[in-house]
């Protein structure tokens, strides 16, 4: 089915966030999976405990002060690389489907944007090293609501900038709770299941589930 618009999610969607810690897994050590499943988990509590308060603090700063916390639960992992994990953080490596999957719906003629937890400065500088800049018509960062996912201001801001009736967009999410944010917001959703993970949100259910964004355009 052809939509108006394609959103997407960022991290773990287009961006692969086990990325950063993988390419310097050999000085680590061998707890680094351990450090980058503690470092995500983190980083997203403090986006919603945050919203939940009433307090926002860039997405950028949580994903530094997640990393400290994995570290201080982590104490085997090589703490000398913390400027490393950063830097890799800054620029991701994108799914290698990406490239050739936002093209293909780019030449259908339906718009295609990103809307993500991530600081405008984080968005762009992963927008730019996988070479997404020419494809997407804008990045929408929460950083224009300063709340974060799933508040419904976020999902908002998609059909109040593009003029929208909610149906008329495809959203597409590796994380299940962004797509029960998403669906609650009354977008059409994807859940792109790249972990094979069992489905939660029973009122929420996602439109179509994928496992990669490959069947997208085809
Ligand atoms: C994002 C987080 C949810 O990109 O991964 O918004």
């Amino acid at each position: 089915m052809q939509h108006a618009a394609y959103v997407f999610d960022a991290y773990g969607t287009l961006f692969d966030v086990h990325a950063a810690v993988r390419k310097h897994a050999a000085a680590i050590g061998p707890d680094g999976q351990l450090l980058s499943e503690i470092w995500r988990a983190k980083q997203l509590e403090y986006s919603w405990v945050r919203t939940l308060m009433g307090t926002y603090t860039d997405f950028w700063q949580l994903t530094e002060q997640a990393l400290d916390y994995a570290y201080s639960r982590v104490p085997s992992a090589n703490k000398a690389l913390r400027t490393d994990l950063l830097h890799a953080y800054m620029h991701l490596d994108c799914y290698p489907e990406v490239p050739s999957v936002l093209k293909s719906l780019k030449m259908s003629g339906a718009k295609l944007a990103i809307l993500s937890n991530g600081s405008p400065s984080m968005l762009e500088a992963a927008v730019r090293s996988a070479a997404l800049d020419t494809v997407l018509d804008e990045v929408f960062s929460v950083d224009r609501v300063r709340r974060f996912k799933t508040d419904p201001a976020v999902y908002e801001m998609v059909t109040s900038a593009w003029r929208l009736y909610p149906e008329a967009v495809s959203f597409q999410s590796s994380n299940r709770w962004d797509i029960a944010g998403a669906t609650r917001a009354g977008f059409r959703t994807v859940w792109i299941n790249r972990a094979d993970m069992p489905d939660e949100y029973p009122d929420l259910p996602p439109g179509l589930i994928l496992p990669s964004l490959e069947a997208l355009a085809s």
